[in-house]
């Protein structure tokens, strides 16, 4: 259990490169399965969750070759995932418990070899987190799906049948897992409310490429015609919007000036929009922006979390870091989870004045000075907003439960050095 270190105080100022989207090369990942020839990968980010999620595909039968290569100015990995004939249909209890997204093997493993086994993921630190979208969807197209002993156990005669499906919620993950099994299923789906995530269009585009048919990305209605085999491909995947909101948001409380090279400013809108409102520039250049507060007076700014093209929540944790130190008041409204405030009590370990409201809202005062303090955190991007309150603090924080940056932030210290942060790793022999 590492711990990082920060001291506060130090402006940032430079380049950070931006790796390739955890949230894409998930799904992305698991599509491979969709077809018996080899698919590789570019710009996946060197994560535990991808690291997690390749030891699941290699007990499924998959091989896997890995190679490190320079890709827009950076270090990035391209994989080469091919699934033969898996060895099991079987995702079991310890993978899914370590990384929820691999759920996103039903939908492939159902559709391809008719046949599934997956533990069921159960909630998690930001909400209880139900598949039952993923699983009505799917007994819509045809499928008998049981729950027994934790496990999803699903099976299909023959193949999934195309059908007309409308969400209740605009889930990214039921898009992902329904639009890769009606890819091979008879017939035409037609998904009703789907998300509209950029994560989602660029599956579809990767999916189109290994011969799928698939018309509506970039809106909530997505027609997929099944087509009974798919081909090998290779596929880059888009930049990580929420990495670079993350760093975005450390120029600005830092009052630094950081370019983002390689970041997706097209997705980023609603994030953006309220950088300038609270009184930093954000200038868009040739692949990537900037974001310089020096000499600002920040300003809070209310937020309020949604479906994208809304405000994304894997953003709310770090704009509410932002708040915290920004002159006035901010009503933060997170929409989509129910219980993603779990960073409130530590960021008022180290001063900050928030009034939560139920679980759905928070009304954050700015103060002159946060302090510096150990900090404990539950999730991925909480973590990431207490290493920001860190680098604005009096002195020196301490986030413990590091295992949650690895998760989704590639070369966290390396990339916040390079820029001034005083950071630092304290390794915890096991
Ligand atoms: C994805 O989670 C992301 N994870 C999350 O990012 C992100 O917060 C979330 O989308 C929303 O943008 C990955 O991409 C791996 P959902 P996902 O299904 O797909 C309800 C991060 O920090 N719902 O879109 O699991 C659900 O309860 C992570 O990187 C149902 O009711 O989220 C929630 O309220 C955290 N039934 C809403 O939909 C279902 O069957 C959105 O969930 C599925 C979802």
């Amino acid at each position: 259990m590492d711990k990082i270190k920060i001291i506060g105080g130090n402006p940032l100022f430079g380049k950070v490169f931006i790796s390739g989207a955890k949230n894409t090369a998930l799904p992305i990942i698991c599509a491979s399965l969709l077809t018996d020839e080899p698919v590789t990968i570019q710009n996946i980010p060197f994560l535990s969750d991808i690291k997690s999620l390749n030891a699941l595909l290699l007990q499924l039968g998959t091989q896997i070759e890995a190679k490190s290569e320079q890709r827009n100015g950076h270090l990035t990995q391209t994989i080469t995932y091919y699934t033969q004939q898996p060895t099991s249909l079987i995702a079991p209890y310890d993978f899914v418990r370590k990384m929820r997204a691999s759920y996103y093997v039903l939908g492939p493993l159902l559709t391809k070899y008719g046949h599934v086994e997956l533990s069921l993921p159960g909630g998690c630190a930001i909400g209880a987190r139900p598949m039952d979208i993923h699983l009505s969807s799917l007994e819509q197209m045809g499928a008998q799906i049981e729950i027994k002993n934790g496990y999803v156990v699903a099976d299909i005669k023959g193949r999934l049948q195309g059908a007309h499906i409308t969400f209740h919620s605009a889930s990214v993950g039921a898009t992902c897992n329904i639009l890769m099994a009606a890819a091979l299923a008879e017939g035409t789906t037609v998904i009703e409310n789907a998300a509209k995530e950029p994560e989602i269009s660029d599956l579809i585009n990767m999916l189109n490429k290994m011969g799928a048919n698939i018309e509506g990305a970039n809106t909530s209605t997505l027609t997929i015609y099944g087509v009974e085999k798919l081909h090998g491909t290779t596929h880059e995947i888009i930049n990580d919007r929420i990495e670079a909101g993350s760093y975005a948001v450390a120029a600005a409380i830092t009052h630094g000036r950081v370019e983002l090279v390689n970041a997706p400013a097209q997705y980023l809108q609603a994030p953006l929009d309220i950088l300038r409102k609270c009184g930093a520039k954000v200038e868009i250049i040739d692949n990537g922006f900037t974001v310089d507060a020096q000499n600002a007076t920040l300003y809070g700014q209310d937020i309020y979390t949604d479906y994208y093209p809304g405000f994304p929540t894997d953003l709310q944790a770090q704009f509410m870091a932002l708040m915290c130190v920004a002159e006035g008041a901010a009503m933060v409204t997170e929409s989509i989870w129910e219980n993603r405030f779990m960073h409130v009590p530590e960021l008022m370990r180290m001063g900050a004045n928030i009034n939560v409201h139920g679980h759905a809202s928070a009304i954050v005062r700015g103060v002159k000075k946060l302090s510096a303090a150990p900090v404990m955190s539950t999730d991925l991007r909480a973590s990431f907003a207490l290493i920001l309150a860190g680098l604005v603090a009096d002195g020196e924080t301490t986030v413990n439960r590091v295992y949650h940056l690895d998760r989704g932030y590639e070369h966290l210290e390396e990339k916040f050095k390079a820029i001034g942060a005083d950071i630092e790793r304290i390794k915890i022999p096991d």
